[in-house]
């Protein structure tokens, strides 16, 4: 079983993030989910559900929540093998953090571990349009080895809903960890 862990900050498209861990409970991998205050809050306020009561209504016994604050959390630690991280969507506020190694809670602890591990990383923000200073922390942790993925949806294979681009999202972060799923429409050529 695949163990990934999954971060939500307070960037808009906690939709993704829904989704992303639906498709992870469907293909059965192992979830740690950790989640920044502000994540918390805007999932609430853009999907007009409580987070902690949505990841319940999963009843999915390989998720585990971890406390944002518990930095004796095993996922703090480079000695727990996970095949990777994917923060969704990530703010730029974080990005900021990661990018300047603060380590000052949970989420950012983790994927600074994951970094320095060289695992898989895959950090997609959500900003527009982008300061110098965000530039530059993304330049940061494109050097540090992570995936950096903005989330902009593509068109090529003509969506007829708001489903249908965020599948193609999801499909296309979950490729990068070696996950296949059919509503990944690729782009064949014409
Ligand atoms: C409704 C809402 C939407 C937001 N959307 C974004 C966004 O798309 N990108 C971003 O970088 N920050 C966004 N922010 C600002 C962040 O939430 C804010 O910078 C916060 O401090 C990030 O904290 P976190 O990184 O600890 O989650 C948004 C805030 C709110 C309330």
């Amino acid at each position: 079983m695949k163990k990934f862990i999954v971060g939500l900050t307070g960037a808009s498209g906690t939709i993704y993030f829904k989704r992303l861990i639906e498709t992870l409970k469907f293909i059965k991998c192992e979830l740690y989910v950790v989640a920044t205050q502000t994540g918390e809050e805007v999932f609430e306020f853009e999907l007009k559900q409580n987070f902690k009561t949505y990841l319940q209504s999963l009843n999915y016994k390989y998720l585990h929540l971890c406390k944002i604050d518990d930095m004796f959390h095993k996922i703090a630690s480079g000695s727990f093998q996970v095949d990777g991280m994917i923060i969704l969507p990530c703010s730029m506020g974080t990005i900021g953090k990661i990018a300047h190694g603060t380590s000052d809670h949970l989420l950012i602890r983790a994927c600074d571990v994951q970094l320095k591990e060289q695992k898989k990383t895959l950090i997609a923000f959500r900003e527009a349009p982008l300061s110098l200073i965000h530039l530059n922390n993304l330049t940061l942790l494109k050097q540090a080895g992570a995936i950096i993925y903005p989330l902009v949806p593509a068109f090529y294979h003509h969506p007829k809903s708001l489903d249908e681009i965020i599948s193609q999202i999801i499909g296309r972060i979950l490729s990068y960890f070696d996950i296949e799923i059919d509503e990944h429409i690729k782009w064949q050529g014409i």
